[in-house]
């Protein structure tokens, strides 16, 4: 049995009940967990696993096959990067690269793939803290990323 707060158990029961009749409910629970938190907490998932009788590997299943489903909580810095058929043809890999180096040293940065976001001719591009940068390579990841507010470049 998870022991968990009274209050996590109150909104998780709630969530259920809110989606007990819908087809694949458990998507549509772990979206509203993740709209409420900004991700999906391990004890979140625990307690979820318990009420619907779904193994937990299954919840993580789920979790790590939807890229907008997040495990960890956010970072003070977002870099997305595109990770399309069309980024890829054009280098996405090595941005992606360096964007993870980034973020290995730079703690509160997350990194995360999208498939694709519908400006094919401005690949390889990625997001950082939501604004657009394209055309992108792995120095002007890096470049384009030591300039992000509250990050000096040092470590
Ligand atoms: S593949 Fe990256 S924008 Fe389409």
């Amino acid at each position: 049995m998870v022991v968990a707060s009274a209050d996590l158990l109150t909104e998780i029961d709630t969530t259920i009940a809110r989606f007990s009749s819908e087809p694949d409910n458990l998507i549509l629970i772990l979206h509203a967990i993740q709209d409420a938190h900004g991700y999906v907490p391990r004890e979140s998932a625990l307690i979820l696993s318990e009420r619907l009788g779904v193994p937990l590997a299954r919840i993580y299943e789920v979790l790590t096959f939807y890229h907008y489903f997040r495990t960890a909580p956010p970072g003070e810095h977002s870099i997305v990067v595109c990770h399309g058929t069309s980024c890829w043809l054009n280098g996405s890999a090595p941005v992606l690269e360096a964007a993870r180096a980034y973020a290995a040293n730079h703690a509160g940065t997350n990194v995360s793939e999208v498939r694709c976001v519908g400006c094919c001719s401005l690949a390889p591009l990625a997001f950082a803290d939501k604004k657009i940068h394209t055309h992108l390579d792995a120095q002007k990841t890096t470049e384009m990323l030591s300039g992000l507010s509250g990050h000096d470049g040092k470590h």
